[in-house]
């Protein structure tokens, strides 16, 4: 059980690295949580007008799942339930850091690097469904929702049976900490993206 302790530990401690609040507040722009949606997410720092920030956001909430992984991976070869037990930790690591008080992310960027270093052909799939329904609704957060819903029926469909439980479950609790964007959606109040709103 050590190893799976050290998994879990390793991943959070990863996970909870707060990439948005920390690039936004070196690149001199503030609080994120103070504008758009208050969220730490790439999403919400492209509040901030700056392209590149998000980008760089996206990309490190992304790979510090895909990191706790592989991270598990190489030290743990004979135990693949470990390296999943930490990209689950990094997870939820993103969406409750302990130094901001466990209020953190939405959790999607570290979904898809989780899923990445757990099954990196979903990825195509998280994408392509992301960018076609963000593309026609310019709504990250329904982009978001459709690809998380589409990703464990996938694995499920390609009786990747156990994969398929784990992201169902992270699925539901990205649902659960979109509550607010859902409510705004259905009340066509949601801020598109680019949009200060
Ligand atoms: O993953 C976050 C995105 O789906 C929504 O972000 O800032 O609009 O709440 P935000």
């Amino acid at each position: 059980w050590i190893i799976y302790l050290a998994a879990a530990l390793i991943g959070y401690g990863l996970g909870s690295i707060p990439f948005g609040l920390l690039l936004t507040r070196a690149a001199g722009l503030g609080d994120v949580r103070s504008i758009g949606s208050g969220n730490i997410g790439a999403t919400n720092v492209l509040r901030t007008g700056n392209k590149k920030l998000a980008a760089a956001t996206l990309l490190l909430d992304l790979l510090k799942g895909t990191a706790a992984v592989l991270i598990l991976r190489l030290l743990i070869p004979t135990q693949p339930d470990a390296a999943t037990l930490s990209g689950v930790a990094a997870f939820l690591g993103h969406l409750f850091p302990i130094w901001l008080g466990f209020k953190g992310g939405k959790g999607v960027a570290t979904y898809i690097g989780v899923l990445l270093g757990l099954f990196w052909p979903a990825v195509l799939i998280f994408a392509g469904v992301w960018i076609a329904v963000a593309y026609f609704s310019r709504y990250s957060s329904l982009g978001a929702l459709v690809a998380t819903l589409v990703v464990p029926l996938s694995l499920w469909g390609l009786d990747e049976t156990t994969l398929a439980a784990v992201f169902a479950l992270l699925t539901a609790i990205v649902w659960a900490k979109h509550h607010a964007n859902i409510r705004r959606l259905l009340s066509g109040t949601e801020g598109k993206i680019g949009h200060k709103g």
